[in-house]
Order: C-alpha cells, then structure tokens, then sequence
C-alpha cells in the first residue's frame, strides 16, 4: 500500500473486482495521481484510519459492507474525504440517493477512462476547496475567539479601574475626612503632654506639702480623697495614655498619608523606590485585616532601589498580604523577607495559611478564578498582581503545601541609574 503524502491529493480505490481495480489505478497513475486500491469496505475503512486519503472510488455493490454503507461512515469519521461512487447501476433513483447521500459525483461502469479522469479531477478540485474553506472557517474561528479573549480582557481591565478608581475617589474623601481632625487631636496631644508635666510637678509638690501638714484634720481628708479618687494611680498612668494616643493618631496619620497615596488620579510618573518603605506603607494601609489573626515578622535586608510605579507595586504588595491573611482561619504568621540577589531584588511573603493545592497552582493567576466567592473576592487579585509586576520587567514565584501555607516571591531589577 502506498502512505500517502497529505500534501498529495491521494485516491483509494474500493470495488470487490480486481480488474476494475487494477484499471482505475492504471487510468489515475497515468496521470500522476497517487492511487491504490482495497476490495472490501472493511478494507477501506482500515485503510483510512492509518493514511490520508482526498478521494474514494467506491463500487455501490460488494460482498460485505456496501458502498452506501461505506460513504456514510466516511463522512461520519473522515469528513474531509470525498467520495465518488462507481457502479454498473444507471438508475436515476440510485444515483440521485448517492448524491443526496453526500457522494461527490457518480461514474457508470462500464467507463471511459477519459469520464473517469474528468470526475476524479472535478471531485479532487472540490475536495481541495472544501478543504481550502474548512481551514478558512477554522482560522476565521480561531481569529474571532482570539478577539473575544481580547475583548474579555480589555473589560476585565475597565472593571478593575472602575473598581480602584471607585476605591480611589472613596479613600480620598475619608482622608481628607480624617486629615483635619486627626491634624488637631495631634496638637492637642502635644500641648497636653506638655501641661501634664506641669501638673504632676505641681502634684508632687502638693502631696508633698500635704504630707508635712501640721493640720491633722485638713491632712487626714486630703489623703482619704487622694485614696477614694485614685488620684496617684490616675498620675502615675496619664502619661502612658497620653504616649499611647500620640502614638495613635501617628498611626491615623500614616494611615491618611497612605490613602491620600493609593487614590491619587493622575497617571504615575516612573520613580526610584525604596521597597522596604513601600511595604511598611503598605502595611500600615492593611493593618486592620492583618492585625486580628496574624503576627507579621519583617526580615527586611538593605536594598538598592528599584525603578517603577510605587502605587502600582504597592497594590501588589497589598495583594499579596490580603490574600495571606485571609488564607489563615485562625491564628498564623506573615514573614516578609526583602533581599538583594545579584541585579535583582526578592521580596517573598510567606504564610501559614491553608496552602494551595498543586493542581491549583496555574489556575490561581488566570482572571476570575477565586476559592472565595462567599466572601465576595473577585479572583482578580493576582491577574492584576502578575501584569503590574509585567510592567515592572519582573517575575512571581509561588510555591506552596496545602496545610502548611504559601510563599509568594517577586523579584524585580535593581535600578541602574
Ligand atoms: N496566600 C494564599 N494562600 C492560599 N490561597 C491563595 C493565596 N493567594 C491566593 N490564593 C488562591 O488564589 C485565588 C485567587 O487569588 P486572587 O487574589 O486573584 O483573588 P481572590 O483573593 O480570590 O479575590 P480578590 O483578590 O478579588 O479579593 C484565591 O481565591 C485563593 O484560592
Ligand atoms: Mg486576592
């Protein structure tokens, strides 16, 4: 059996005569076209699951499988090879069945070679253009989902800056809120501080005084009241409040600045950044989710800076630590560890949290998967995550136990200058 060259067109011959066998291939091989020949319907479909074949000729009547048999199973597994049916019945009816049945034309035996050779030329003509339109509908196909990708993205990416635009103009206004208040509570505190030195001063001078009073009766009241209204206690813990609360309200202040940084509108300038400030601000803008359930231990190196968009990285940042805390249920650890490694630098954030399992891994990064539907996560985290850190000439690693938890490392060039 010859094994046909797709690129050739190719014909099999199937009739159960050998001698009407023997003289198709003659008349075909005579004018170059590779052909060969089976006496069975069995045989041919044999021959077809093993070689590419553009063409059949197939007898209507042979012992077995018959040629209409053999036409319709044809066109149910090898859609792209045409059949011509070749038979000593010239009955209209029977032709006109074969046609309807899907064959590409129909020869009378007995034939001219030359009516052979125009019907297996015009059927391989056709056979090559319905190929031709097949692998067009094909591209036509792959182009038109390629642009509905697209398409899908390009409105993944409007939602996501609807969503932070929305989140920006929010955060805006609540930093603007929260800027004058906090701005006079920390004076306040300061002159406070202030005052309250005075006060114990005085303080102390008056207990002292009232200890060294000859006046049983006014000694005696004063102490019980001193006692009743705990005023050494209330002395000795004002100054620990008031430290506390001007710590408080720095806190509220780095907190604003952070805002005030996550919301600006317009389009971010490239800059040197120092990452490890970048993520103590980004730590300060998610404190809040962090703080309840995780102790976050920084292992932060000296770095050189990088060149990029601060508020873009710092969304990353903000990402990545999001989804660790919220991959711990009860009580668990964030490490942050920032390294230089050669012209790079490493930032890997690491968790105790429930782990992603290895089948996941690929999915986690590909846009609107999440686990966390419930609680209303979008899966648009790290998508976003992984085209910042594009944008960055980075990359992201991930390596992770189900159960024991995550890590998370970025690495991103160092700026040169
Ligand atoms: N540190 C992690 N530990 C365990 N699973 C994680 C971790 N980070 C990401 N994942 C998994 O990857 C999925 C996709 O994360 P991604 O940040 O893209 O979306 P999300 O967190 O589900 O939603 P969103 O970020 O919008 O709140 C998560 O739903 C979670 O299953
Ligand atoms: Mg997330």
């Amino acid at each position: 059996m010859v094994k046909c060259n797709p690129q050739t067109p190719a014909v099999l011959v199937v009739d159960d005569e050998v001698l009407v066998c023997q003289l198709l291939q003659r008349i075909l091989q005579g004018e170059g076209i590779p052909c060969t020949s089976v006496n069975s319907g069995e045989k041919a479909l044999e021959y077809l699951k093993k070689n590419t074949c553009h063409l059949m000729l197939v007898d209507i009547r042979m012992d077995g499988m018959s040629g209409f048999d053999l036409l319709q199973k044809t066109q149910e597994q090898w859609p792209d090879t045409q059949v011509v049916m070749c038979s000593g019945v010239d009955q209209r009816d029977v032709i006109l069945t074969a046609l309807e049945a899907g064959a590409i034309g129909y020869v009378v035996k007995p034939f001219q070679p030359i009516d052979v050779l125009i019907s297996v030329k015009n059927a391989l003509r056709i056979a090559r253009l319905e190929q031709e339109n097949r692998a067009q509908r094909r591209q036509l196909e792959q182009d038109l989902s390629q642009c509905s990708l697209e398409l899908h993205e390009s409105y993944r990416r409007m939602v996501q800056q609807e969503r932070l635009a929305s989140l920006g103009q929010l955060a805006a206004g609540v930093a603007h809120e929260v800027n004058n208040p906090t701005g006079y509570i920390a004076s306040n505190l300061g002159s406070l501080s202030k005052y309250l030195k005075r006060i114990i001063a005085f303080h102390e001078t008056a207990a002292s005084a009232i200890d060294a009073s000859s006046d049983n009766q006014l000694r005696s009241e004063l102490r019980t009241l001193r006692a009743r209204l705990k005023i050494d206690q209330i002395m000795a813990d004002l100054d620990e409040l008031i430290k506390d609360s001007i710590e408080g309200t720095e806190r509220i202040r780095r907190i604003v600045m952070g805002l005030k940084k996550f919301s600006r509108k317009e389009a971010e300038e490239p800059q040197a950044i120092d990452v490890n400030k970048l993520l103590e601000e980004t730590l300060n803008l998610c404190w809040n989710e962090l703080k309840y359930k995780t102790e976050v231990v920084r292992r932060f190196s000296a770095l050189p800076q990088v060149w990029g968009m601060p508020q873009k990285l710092s969304q990353v940042f903000l990402n990545l630590l999001v989804n660790a805390a919220q991959s711990i249920e009860k009580q668990g650890t964030i490490t942050i560890t920032t390294q230089q490694r050669g012209d790079h630098i490493q930032i890997a954030i690491a968790d105790t949290g429930c782990g992603i399992a290895q089948e996941h891994l690929d999915k986690i990064f590909e846009p609107f998967y999440t686990t966390k539907l419930e609680t209303g996560g979008t899966g648009l985290g790290l998508s976003i995550l992984q085209e910042i850190i594009g944008q960055h000439q980075g990359q992201i690693q991930v390596q992770s136990k189900p159960g024991s938890g995550s890590t998370f490392t970025l690495t991103l060039p160092v700026f040169s200058g």
